[in-house]
């Protein structure tokens, strides 16, 4: 295996959201090339220049910061088993696609003593909160990567794009021990979309395949491929589809970034595979999975294949790039794609019928109430809230900050 674009997807869009969107100043033109196979064009998107300096500097903090601690640390089980990932392999270039594929789970774990005893001994001599600190100062090298890396490629936030209704299907449950049997979703785009304003627009189909994702009998979540588009008429006008996101029960899969970069024409009114042959999109859900589970896809842009945007521009807040000075309870339960964590993250499962933890985190007094334990479990690696595993540094600082004002 080898760096490439499609490993690179697996990391870019989890810190969007704490990104200003401009434009990197390179004045250089699109890099189109055409895919041959499907005899679409496909455009990367990326001013050029800009997608080999960053990759060079990946690699170079990967292969100065990360490995060398995840080579020594890890290499017991990380080099070929029992564990799984060969991102502790001592070259560093065979190392890196599993490290990326795998950024945020290795982020936990190398804080988390009850993984392995290496850890452990490793906590033991340096302490917990320096380790933490290690492991912080890493990752927010990576993410000032990642931001440059937003500004050269064009890359619009999670939910200022295209969002389909949401949809279940029980066949997928029903084939769960069939791994062979995949159920596809289909949403027509002059329907099925949330905004009602865009319906009748964009006169188009799209689909993707969904299973039940289970490794060594246990079950994960969901796993998806083959992501498909068509226009719905031959005499409907090519589309141009850019970054594909999925949303499960209403909740963005920030993991699920297999599709992050697609790219692509579509002017057939039969099926084009978007992302043929690509990695599966694998989405991890920690609650018991239910017939009554909804999908819903988001495209980020939808424009005609001369580059002019067929949709009205949805009004989006700017997401802020700094914290806030504070932050109030109102703030946390509203729809705010940053400020709303308890909405978005935590108010599924702690609401007035569905009392995870016995509380409800949608009733101000209860929560403010709560505020301590909130604080304490969206900060423990080894007892994450949500369960999932810890939101993004961004998220908990919200809260802290929350609860630094007195939790009002
Ligand atoms: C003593 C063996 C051992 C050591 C040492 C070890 N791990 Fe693991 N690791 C495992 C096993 C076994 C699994 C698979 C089962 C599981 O997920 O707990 C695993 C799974 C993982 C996964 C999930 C892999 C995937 O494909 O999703 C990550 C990430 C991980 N380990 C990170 C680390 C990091 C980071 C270190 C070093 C700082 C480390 N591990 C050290 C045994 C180990
Ligand atoms: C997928 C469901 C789920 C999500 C999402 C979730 N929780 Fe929980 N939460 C639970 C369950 C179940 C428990 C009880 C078991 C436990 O403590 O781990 C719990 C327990 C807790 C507790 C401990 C309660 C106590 O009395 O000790 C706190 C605090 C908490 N959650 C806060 C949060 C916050 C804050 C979020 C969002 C950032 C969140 N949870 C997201 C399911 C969830």
């Amino acid at each position: 295996m080898k760096w490439n674009v499609s490993f690179l997807a697996a990391i870019i869009l989890t810190p969007i959201l704490l990104i200003g969107f401009q434009n990197c100043g390179f004045n250089s033109p699109e890099i189109n090339i055409t895919d041959q196979a499907s005899t679409s064009t496909q455009s990367l998107s990326f001013k050029e220049g800009c997608e080999t300096k960053i990759m060079a500097k990946y690699q170079n903090l990967f292969a100065t910061t990360y490995h060398p601690f995840l080579s020594d640390t890890c290499k017991r089980c990380h080099t070929s088993g029992p564990g799984s990932g060969l991102f502790a392999f001592p070259d560093p270039s065979i190392a890196g696609p599993h490290f990326i594929s795998r950024f945020e789970k290795i982020n936990q774990n190398a804080v988390n003593s009850r993984h392995a005893n290496e850890i452990a001994d490793l906590i033991k001599q340096r302490g917990q909160i320096q380790q933490e600190a290690f492991i912080q100062n890493l990752r927010s090298q990576w993410t000032t990567i990642n931001t440059e890396y937003v500004k050269c490629a064009d890359v619009p936030a999670p939910g200022e794009g295209v969002i389909t209704i949401e949809k279940s299907n029980p066949a997928i449950l029903a084939s769960m021990n069939n791994p062979a049997t995949w159920t596809p979703i289909e949403w027509n785009l002059m329907t099925d979309l949330k905004d009602t304003t865009l319906r009748n627009k964009i006169s188009a189909t799209i689909q993707i395949e969904i299973r039940v994702a289970r490794y060594n009998g246990t079950i994960w979540g969901y796993e998806f491929r083959n992501p498909s588009a068509k226009i719905n008429m031959p005499s409907a006008p090519p589309l141009n589809l850019k970054t594909l996101r999925l949303y499960i029960n209403k909740q963005y899969q920030s993991n699920v970034t297999t599709y992050a970069l697609l790219d692509k024409i579509v002017s057939s009114d039969t099926y084009l595979n978007l992302a043929p042959g690509s990695a599966l999109g694998l989405a991890v859900i920690p609650t018991t999975l239910v017939n009554t589970d909804t999908f819903s896809l988001e495209i980020a842009s939808i424009s005609d294949a001369t580059g002019v945007s067929i949709e009205p521009t949805p009004v989006v807040v700017p997401p802020p790039s700094t914290l806030p000075a504070t932050v109030t309870y109102d703030q946390l339960i509203s729809n705010d794609l940053n400020l709303g964590v308890f909405k978005n993250a935590c108010s599924r499962c702690h609401n007035a019928t569905s009392l995870g933890g016995g509380f409800d985190i949608t009733n101000p007094l209860v929560a403010k109430a709560m505020a301590q334990k909130i604080f304490l479990r969206t900060r423990d690696a080894d007892n994450p809230m949500p369960q999932s595993g810890l939101m993004t540094p961004f998220s908990q600082d919200i809260i802290r900050i929350w609860v630094d004002g007195g939790a009002k």
